[in-house]
């Protein structure tokens, strides 16, 4: 197989994301979709110029052309379109959160390995090289151990009216499932998986709708995690931002697709050397397309023999440095690259070019297991 041909199922607001960011590949292409409502099986049509449209998944599912089918449904589907999917033998692209409980996911997971197809979720936060960054800090333990980390998520509600599927915790999972994932995934990757959870959910008014979420995870590396989600905002004006603080460097990254990392911290030469060099190239090479800048700021010159303390620990540190990684595209750029890397990745498993994709469903499990920590449903 040269390209590998994508069905979308669920052709809303996302799916049209997903097809552009695929219009730049050359290992993948959308060659179908379906969805159950007509006007957008015509938009679909309008916008990519494929004719293959259908009217739901079955229809869609015998096409032989198609090797890997991508669910961009609401959340509440994406569990019995998956199983529909891969008991056909397709391989599957999930869109988060997969499936709406730990104990589906783990049936996803049973039946891809049995019907021997790959599958794959969208977490785009890993396919972010500022992320990477903090990947690498985590595993090389350059500034000591994780200590705390937060996330400060006010995105936009405008596009959200109050009959919409995402306020339905039936339909979506509420936001711990439906968001959220991306933000425990993430946290799972870089501080391994929490032992504790406590969340709370907090109503906009009198109706129930939950707009807002707020929760703690108490990691097993003793780093304490809180994330707070409010979807409260205009679009023009909605704010993320991801921090991570390690015993000698403070971490933060902006931008819900993030484009700057800003890192002050207590280095020595060869560290500030590293985060130059060999970290820079690294992170320029992890997404393709996507390249960084680097810039570094002085903040303090020490005696190459001071030594300081902090955490019953005693170091060496010449230095106080600031630096600032900037991805040189634009969000929706960075967006589409990761969507579009995420998809790659699963074809190239899928081709036998590596034996796993780089996020599995036991990742998506994982993320789910977290939510319904946060959810109360199960401590
Ligand atoms: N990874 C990301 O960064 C990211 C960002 C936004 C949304 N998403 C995810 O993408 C998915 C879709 O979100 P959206 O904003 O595009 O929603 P949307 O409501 O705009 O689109 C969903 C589409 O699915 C169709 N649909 C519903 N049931 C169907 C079925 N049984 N068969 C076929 N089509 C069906 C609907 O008619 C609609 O066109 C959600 O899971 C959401 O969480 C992911």
């Amino acid at each position: 197989m040269e390209t590998c041909n994508v069905g979308i199922i669920g052709l809303g607001g996302f799916a049209r994301l997903i097809a552009v960011a695929l219009k730049e590949s050359k290992q993948v292409r959308v060659i179908a979709g379906a969805d159950t409502d007509p006007h957008r099986i015509e938009k679909f049509k309008e916008e990519t110029g494929i004719e293959k449209a259908h009217c739901n998944a079955v229809e869609l599912l015998p096409d032989p052309e198609i090797d890997l089918v991508i669910i961009a449904t609401p959340p509440v589907y994406h569990y019995d379109l998956g199983r529909l999917s891969l008991s056909s033998g397709k391989h599957v692209f999930f869109e988060k959160p997969g499936a709406l409980t730990p104990d589906c996911m783990s049936e996803l997971i049973a039946l891809a390995k049995t019907k021997k197809v790959k599958a794959s979720i969208d977490f785009v936060m890993r396919r972010n090289p500022l992320y990477s960054i903090l990947k690498e800090l985590c595993n090389m333990n350059l500034f000591g151990l994780p200590e705390r980390a937060f996330l400060e998520n006010y995105a936009h509600d405008d596009s959200l009216p109050p009959e919409h599927w995402f306020w339905d915790y039936e339909k979506s999972g509420g936001i711990w499932v439906e968001h959220g994932v991306h933000f425990f995934d993430l946290t799972n990757w870089l501080l391994g998986f929490p032992q504790k959870c406590q969340g709370d959910k907090i109503p906009r008014d009198s109706t129930g709708l939950v707009d807002r979420v707020l929760g703690t995870a108490y990691h097993n590396n003793n780093a304490v995690v809180s994330y707070y989600h409010g979807f409260t905002k205009p679009e023009e004006f909605e704010n993320t931002y991801f921090s991570l603080i390690f015993e000698r460097a403070y971490t933060k990254v902006k931008g819900w697709i993030p484009v700057k990392l800003v890192i002050d911290a207590m280095v020595d030469p060869e560290v500030e050397k590293y985060m130059m060099e060999d970290l820079l190239m690294k992170a320029r090479a992890y997404l393709p397309g996507i390249d960084i800048s680097l810039e570094t700021r002085l903040l303090k010159n020490w005696d190459s023999n001071a030594m300081f303390k902090g955490r019953g620990k005693e170091y060496k540190s010449t230095a106080r440095v600031r630096f600032t990684y900037q991805l040189t595209k634009d969000r929706w750029q960075v967006y589409r690259a990761c969507i579009r890397q995420g998809i790659e990745d699963l074809a190239q498993t899928i081709k036998g070019e590596k034996p796993r994709p780089d996020v599995t469903l036991d990742d998506a499990k994982k993320a789910l297991d977290v939510a319904v920590m946060m959810e109360g449903i199960r401590c």
